[in-house]
């Protein structure tokens, strides 16, 4: 080999191997996953930690008490049954969630960090689909004191609108569509949001755009969690999706169902079968189901494609008030 080619070898080389994009983590209901994407563009898990009981904790109180703190005219009720009590408003500042997430962003830290290969700054988050603007705003809080590459409120997004992007369901190709007729924000563009992980089920639907993600409908079933499909729950699952489908999609639009993308820690065994249920309740969005990657890494490769899509587009971090056209985000993130 000439000098000169081994010097080009030797610089194609240090172009592959030098720029992983920075972490995406994923604030899961069981692990905090962070991932990135090489260079040559493969997602690469770097850090999957189980949660412990204080972590849990949290995760049951918000999903019991999901919704229950309502806004009427400037004034914050706990809804009761019927009733309304007035309440106060949560404090803009909440230190205790706070540490929480403080500290598992740490140990992402503390875990990557023995790897040099790794990239160990965090620049985009995944929080869990339910959490309410005060969780949101503690994990943002959190992030933006002590992460070097988290600078905007809006490098945090809700669980879907981050998985989504693990199969690029923000242009065109990703969708499936033309990319020479296809115009992304000219929609509708479907995706049915499968998230199973054998306690319950959850069906989500929204409406993307390359930055927008409008949530249509959610329905979370917790009676199919016995341990497989059998005949007889094989067709209630199969009802329960053609009626959501039928509530929420007219017939004529069910072809802007672009993707069917399945997420959870369910077992392999249990994906297998709801795919089968899916494909035999509409065998004609067979070819729709996105699940290539693993469900339980999907929140955590679609913030690791958030990382990434930052990077390539710096344009987004900039202050919305100074650059107009950078859509804000999320938005209409809030079912
Ligand atoms: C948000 O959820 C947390 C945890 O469940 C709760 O303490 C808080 O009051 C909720 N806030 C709103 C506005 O719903
Ligand atoms: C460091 O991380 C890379 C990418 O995940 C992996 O291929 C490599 O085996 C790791 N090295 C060590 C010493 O763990
Ligand atoms: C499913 O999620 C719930 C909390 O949302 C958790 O308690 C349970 O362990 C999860 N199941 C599996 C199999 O991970």
């Amino acid at each position: 080999m000439g000098y000169i080619s081994f010097i080009f070898l030797l610089i194609a080389i240090s172009c592959v191997a030098m720029k992983p994009y920075p972490l995406g983590i994923n604030f899961g209901p069981n692990h905090i996953t962070a991932a990135y994407i090489t260079a040559a563009n493969q997602p690469v898990v770097a850090a999957r930690l189980a949660v412990d009981d204080e972590y849990r904790a949290l995760i049951a109180d918000s999903i019991e008490n999901e919704g229950k703190k309502v806004q009427r005219q400037g004034q914050w009720y706990l809804s009761d049954g019927d009733s309304l009590i007035p309440t106060s408003p949560d404090p803009d500042h909440n230190p205790k969630l706070e540490s929480i997430f403080a500290k598992w962003m740490d140990r992402i830290h503390n875990t990557v960090n023995t790897n040099a290969s790794i990239p160990n700054i965090i620049t985009s988050i995944s929080i869990p689909q339910h959490f309410n603007g005060s969780l949101y705003s503690a994990v943002g809080n959190a992030a933006l004191k002590n992460e070097e590459g988290m600078i905007r409120p809006w490098q945090t997004r809700h669980y879907y609108n981050a998985a989504r992007l693990a199969y690029h369901l923000n242009s065109c190709q990703g969708l499936g569509l033309d990319s020479r007729t296809c115009h992304i924000e000219d929609g509708p563009h479907l995706v049915l949001f499968l998230d199973y992980n054998e306690s319950y089920l959850e069906f989500f639907l929204a409406d993307v755009g390359e930055f927008t993600f409008i949530n249509v409908a959610k329905k979370r079933m917790e009676h199919l969690k016995t341990s497989t499909f059998d005949a007889s729950n094989a067709d209630g699952l199969r009802n329960e999706l053609l009626s959501f489908i039928d509530r929420n999609l007219r017939y004529d639009v069910r072809d802007d169902l672009r993707a069917i993308v399945f997420s959870g820690d369910a077992a392999k065994s249990r994906f297998q079968e709801l795919r089968n249920e899916i494909i035999r309740a509409m065998p004609e969005h067979a070819t729709r189901i996105r699940d290539s990657i693993d469900p339980a890494l999907v929140g955590a490769i679609g913030a690791a494609e958030w990382a990434k899509l930052q990077v390539q587009n710096p344009k987004i971090l900039k202050d919305i008030e100074v650059d107009t056209t950078i859509p804000n985000n999320p938005v209409h993130d809030e079912l």
